[in-house]
């Protein structure tokens, strides 16, 4: 009875945790959308850009169906898209600083995941899920300095 417990509590908490990064993603994603109405839409960097979001889908359906295969992929695939050159679009110390703290969730995360620590990997995902909205913030206030 105290296993079956646990094991609802420990659902219905990745439910939850789930749920939260899907709404913090999709707000982030309104705002995104707003600012990308006035610039080109599918430029080479934007294309690269958005492979983030199949790797941080590939993370979510792997924390939703305790896959660690599938977190391991999606975290190595922006783990190396973050060192990658497009990725250095701006040099800024606090963008480099963003850069470093994305790295390092990836790096827990796949820690997690080769645990099978389900649990820690959903909480380093809900981090990771915040790094990714507060560097937008600050990319669009880059892009508004610099529009000045
Ligand atoms: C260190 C900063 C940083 C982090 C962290 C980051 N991004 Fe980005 N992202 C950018 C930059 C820079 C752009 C391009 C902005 C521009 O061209 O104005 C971008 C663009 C995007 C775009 C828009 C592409 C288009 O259509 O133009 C999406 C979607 C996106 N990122 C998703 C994500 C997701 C999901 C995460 C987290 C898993 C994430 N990003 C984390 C810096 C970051």
């Amino acid at each position: 009875m105290s296993i079956l417990n646990e094991s609802r509590a420990r659902t219905l908490f990745i439910g939850a945790v789930c749920f939260a990064a899907v709404a913090l993603v999709g707000a982030g994603w309104t705002n995104w959308s707003a600012e990308a109405r006035e610039k080109p839409k599918h430029d080479a960097l934007s294309e690269k850009m958005r492979l983030k979001l199949s790797a941080s889908s590939k993370v979510l359906e792997g924390l939703t169906t305790e896959d660690a295969d599938l977190i391991r992929e999606g975290a190595t695939a922006m783990a190396e898209q973050s060192q990658a050159e497009f990725w250095q679009v701006f040099t800024d110390p606090d963008y480099r600083e963003f850069t470093v703290e994305f790295r390092g969730s990836m790096r827990r995360l796949k820690e997690a995941a080769a645990k099978e620590n389900f649990d820690a990997a959903a909480l380093e995902w809900m981090d990771a899920t915040k790094g990714c909205l507060d560097c937008h913030k600050h990319v669009r206030r880059m892009r508004a300095k610099l529009n000045q």
